[in-house]
């Protein structure tokens, strides 16, 4: 099992400074990462997989080892498919915990041979969430503290709705 690989998921519905975090102190620690846009069947996302893509690649243009897919299907199988023996995940707080634990024991069982590492996020990012995004965008808040300028038009040409 090649343990330079690591893959971190998510549903990055946007990306926000708080994926981005965890994805660069991840970058730091393998040879080849790579961030997989996943299906999560409890959520409805705003953007296309392949919109949420591109818009994670624009914000790591210089991270020349980390690269972004799009995979439907079960976590542990990719993993299994890519080489992958690590599975990043960030935790924010202890709400996320429970759910997270629920999942890496999960993919455990589904490939044992992958571990799931979880970094924890930045104090600034604990209580940054794509969906708190989503919201603010949607009303014309500012959104520059959560996301880069980058994916920024990108966000609210989608999400602002002028108010009636
Ligand atoms: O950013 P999210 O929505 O919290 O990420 C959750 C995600 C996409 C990582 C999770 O739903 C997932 O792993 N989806 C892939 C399908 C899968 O493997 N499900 C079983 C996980 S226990």
């Amino acid at each position: 099992m090649n343990h330079s690989i690591a893959i971190c998921p998510g549903s990055f519905d946007p990306v926000t400074y708080g994926h981005l975090d965890i994805i660069r102190r991840a970058a730091n620690l393998f040879d080849r990462l790579i961030v997989v846009v996943a299906s999560n069947p409890a959520k409805q996302c705003s953007f296309t997989p392949e919109e949420r893509i591109a818009m994670i690649r624009k914000c790591i243009p210089d991270l020349s080892h980390v690269e972004a897919v799009r995979y439907d299907g079960l976590l542990a199988d990719y993993a299994a498919q890519c080489g992958a023996g690590v599975i990043i995940k960030g935790l924010r707080a202890m709400s996320d915990f429970e759910y997270e634990f629920q999942m890496a024991l999960t993919n455990k069982k589904l490939n044992p041979n992958v571990e799931t590492l979880f970094l924890t996020t930045a104090t600034q990012n604990m209580y940054l969430s794509s969906s708190m995004v989503k919201q603010i965008a949607g009303m014309g808040g500012d959104i520059s503290s959560f996301v880069p300028e980058e994916i920024r038009p990108d966000i609210l040409q989608r999400i602002y709705k002028k108010p009636t």
